[in-house]
C-alpha cells in the first residue's frame, strides 16, 4: 500500500493526523524540520510515539530548502497517492516580529509542496491547512466560505490565503486535486505551548499570573484535536468531485460554537481546581475580536460533526499536560 505523505507531522495536529491513518492501517511518511518555534522536545515526544508503530517512516526535511525536499521524497513520489501537508510557520503575534520565518515556510514551503505534488503521477488529493485567519476581523458571523477573504489582519493570515491561492491556481492548470481546511482554533493533549490555552494552564498550575486581552472579551470557535482530525480524515477520503471548473474545494473546520476567552478561563480553573491571577491588556496587533465557522458545508460534503464541549476538551488537555510537565 502506497505512503501517505504528511508534512508537519512532529507537529500538533500533524501527529495526531499520521496517529489516525496509522489507526485505520494506512502508511504514512511523516516529514518534519522539527524547528525551535517551541520546544523541540514536545516535538520529539510526539514523534516518539509514532515512531514505534508500524507502517510509519519520518524523515526531518525543511519543505522551503527546494533541494532538500525533492531529495527527501524523491523515491516515494512516483508511488504516491495523497499528500497532506500542515507544515508552516503557525502563530499569528509571532508573524508581527519574525515575518521572514511565515514567508520561508507557508509561501515557498506550500509552492515546494505543490511542485512536488505535480511531479507525483499517482497523486489523487492533496489536502492542506488553512487557517481561519484568513477572514481578517470580519464582523460578519459565522464565517462562510463565501465571504471574502482579502482583509488579513496579520501576515500569518495573508500567507494563509496566498496559500489557497496558490494552490486554486495549481489545481486549475496541471489538475491538481486539492482541499484547504480552514482550523478554528484548535486545541487538546500534545498542543503548542504558544496558544492560550497552554499558557494559561502552565500559569496557573505554577501560581502565576495569567495575561489575557480586552478584558477576556475576544470570542474563538474553539475546536478539540479529535474532531479536527476526523475532518482531515474525511477531507482526504473525498476529493472534489470531478466535472467542475477546477479540483479545488475548502472546507471551515470549526466548532460553530463561539466561547470567550473568559469562560476559556473558567474551563481550566476548574479543571485545575485553582484561580487564575490575571493581568489584563488592550488586544495585540494581528488578532481579531472573535471567530465562529460556519460547518454548513463540511457537514453536507464531509459529514464533519464535531462533538467535544470546551469543558471536556480542557479537563482533557489539563490531565495530559499534568502528566506531561508532572506537575
Ligand atoms: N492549531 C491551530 O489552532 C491552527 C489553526 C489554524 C491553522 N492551523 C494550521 O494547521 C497546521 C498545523 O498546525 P499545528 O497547530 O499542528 O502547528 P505545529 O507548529 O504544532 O505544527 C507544524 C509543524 O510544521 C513543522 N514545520 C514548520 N516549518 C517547517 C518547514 N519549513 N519544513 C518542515 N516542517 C516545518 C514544525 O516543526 C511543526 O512540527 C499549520 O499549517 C497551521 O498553520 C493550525
Amino acid at each position: 500500500m502506497p505512503e501517505i505523505i504528511v508534512t508537519g507531522a512532529a507537529g500538533f495536529i500533524g501527529s495526531f493526523v499520521a496517529t489516525a491513518l496509522l489507526d485505520r492501517g494506512q502508511q504514512v511518511l511523516g516529514i518534519d524540520s522539527l524547528n525551535a518555534y517551541y520546544d523541540p522536545a514536545l516535538k520529539k515526544a510526539r514523534l516518539q510515539r509514532l515512531e514505534g508503530r508500524n507502517g510509519f517512516r519520518f524523515r526531518q526535511v525543511d519543505i522551503a530548502d527546494e533541494a532538500a525536499l525533492k531529495s527527501g521524497l524523491e523515491d516515494v513520489l512516483p508511488e504516491a497517492h495523497h499528500i497532506i501537508h500542515l507544515a508552516a510557520q503557525a502563530g499569528v503575534r509571532y508573524s508581527i516580529q519574525q515575518p521572514e520565518d511565515y514567508v520561508r515556510a507557508n509561501l515557498n514551503g506550500h509552492f515546494n509542496m505543490l511542485q512536488m505534488a505535480r511531479q507525483a503521477p499517482k497523486l489523487e488529493h492533496l489536502v492542506y491547512a488553512s487557517s481561519s485567519s484568513v477572514y481578517g476581523a470580519s464582523k460578519k458571523v459565522p464565517f462562510a466560505l463565501d465571504d471574502a477573504a482579502d482583509h488579513p489582519v496579520s501576515l500569518y493570515a495573508a500567507t494563509k490565503r496566498a496559500d489557497e491561492l496558490l494552490s486554486i491556481s495549481y489545481s486549475r492548470i496541471f489538475w491538481l486535486p486539492q482541499t484547504g481546511l480552514r482550523f478554528f482554533t484548535v486545541y487538546g493533549p500534545w498542543g503548542r505551548p504558544d496558544m492560550a490555552y497552554y499558557k494559561f494552564t502552565k500559569a496557573i498550575l505554577e501560581g502565576q499570573p495569567i495575561e489575557t486581552y480586552a478584558g477576556g472579551a475576544l470570542q474563538r470557535d474553539f475546536t478539540y484535536i479529535d474532531d479536527i482530525v476526523a475532518g482531515v480524515l474525511a477531507a482526504l477520503d473525498r476529493p472534489p468531485p470531478v466535472g467542475g471548473e477546477e479540483p479545488h474545494r475548502l472546507f471551515n473546520l470549526g466548532n460553530d460554537s463561539p466561547e470567550s476567552v473568559n469562560a476559556l478561563v473558567t474551563a481550566i480553573e476548574a479543571a485545575c481546581g485553582r484561580k487564575a491571577q490575571r493581568i489584563d491588556q488592550p488586544m495585540p496587533l494581528g488578532d481579531v475580536p472573535k471567530t465562529w465557522a460556519d460547518i454548513s458545508a463540511s457537514r453536507q460534503e464531509l459529514g464533519y460533526s464535531p462533538t467535544v464541549k470546551l469543558e471536556e476538551g480542557i479537563r482533557h488537555f489539563v490531565a495530559w499536560y499534568r502528566e506531561y510537565a508532572k506537575v
